[in-house]
């Protein structure tokens, strides 16, 4: 009798199951499907970034990648001359390990640049792909909450390739200002000591020079960090709403997409997006350009 009962109830949730979709389209008339205009959010998030990449503004080459130059210049004329204080070999080692970094650091900064242009170049193309497969008003259907779950997936990849770069630079300079910014100091004491013995033959006001350049640099070192920290702010705030919007598509159903508006907002979005990369790849090519 039990089994019997097992039986039945199993045959009748397989049934219910194997219909159920049938079901819910004879109830459609009494469940009229609701709008749920979840391209607004991606619509927001991806203006807000562009935005933001659009006021990044640190000519890498020029302020940063130079002061190599400078550094190893220092490094040079101290350990050359064999100059006879204790802690010579100490700044001449400090001076080379800030000219490698400030290398490493503004290299990392161009890179930003071509990064964020390509990625932003590929991020229309998905918004393109998007916006051909969808019409005013709109149902969705099993079929294309599969498909914009992947196009999500996708814009997902290329915005955490984006921000891992930035993250890349940032480290770079943490390690840049948290490990060498307290070392000048020390080198503008031992060039101020050293300065009646190297006065015959190096041009002291050259030297002088050099050493304010260094010494400006790394004052300005926390407030580029502060930008890229802020954009990677923007990325993560920017990654957690498509972590998000992804997991709705699953619940979308039978909603309806979106509205003509919408579709006009996410075409503008793609002219922008072009803008901004334009804005970008002039700004790269800048870079290379003080470079040769
Ligand atoms: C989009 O951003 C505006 C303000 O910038 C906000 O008022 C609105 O609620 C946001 N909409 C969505 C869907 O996130
Ligand atoms: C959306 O669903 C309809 C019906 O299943 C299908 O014809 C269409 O190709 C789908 N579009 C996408 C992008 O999945
Ligand atoms: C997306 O937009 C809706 C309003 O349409 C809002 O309630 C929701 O919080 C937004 N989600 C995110 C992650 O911004
Ligand atoms: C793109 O740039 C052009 C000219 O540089 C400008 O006229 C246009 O308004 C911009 N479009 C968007 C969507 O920002």
């Amino acid at each position: 009798m039990n089994i019997l009962r097992v039986v039945s109830v199993s045959v009748l949730v397989v049934t219910i199951a194997m219909y159920y979709e049938s079901i819910l389209l004879i109830l459609k008339p009494f469940f009229p499907p609701v709008d749920w205009p979840i391209f607004r959010n991606l619509t927001n998030t991806t203006n807000l970034l562009s935005r933001q990449l659009t006021e990044l503004n640190i000519p890498a080459s020029h302020v940063i990648i130079e002061y190599r130059v400078t550094s190893e210049y220092l490094a040079d004329i101290i350990t050359r001359k064999g100059l006879p204080l204790d802690n010579s070999d100490k700044i001449a080692q400090y001076l080379r390990k800030l000219g490698k970094q400030t290398l490493n650091s503004g290299e990392a900064i161009e890179r930003m640049y071509s990064t964020s242009n390509s990625g932003l170049k590929e991020l229309g193309m998905e918004l393109k792909f998007i916006i051909e497969k969808i019409h005013p008003d709109q149902i969705l259907t099993r079929q294309n909450e599969t498909y914009f779950a992947e196009r999500y997936k996708k814009i997902l990849d290329i915005v955490t390739r984006l921000r891992d770069k930035f993250k890349e630079t940032k480290d770079e300079l943490d390690e840049l200002h948290n490990r060498l910014a307290n070392g000048m100091n020390d080198v503008e004491i031992f060039f101020e000591k050293i300065s009646p013995v190297l006065n015959e033959y190096y041009d002291m006001e050259q030297v002088k020079r050099d050493l304010g350049y260094l010494k400006q640099i790394m004052e300005k070192v926390p407030d580029i960090r502060e930008q890229i920290n802020h954009l990677l702010y923007e990325f993560n705030q920017h990654r957690l709403a498509l972590i998000w919007c992804r997991g709705e598509w699953a619940r979308l159903w039978r909603r309806k997409l979106v509205s003509f508006e919408d579709i006009e907002t996410l075409e503008n979005m793609i002219k922008e997006l072009n803008n901004v990369s334009k804005i970008l790849k002039k700004k790269d090519q800048e870079n290379v350009e003080i470079r040769i």
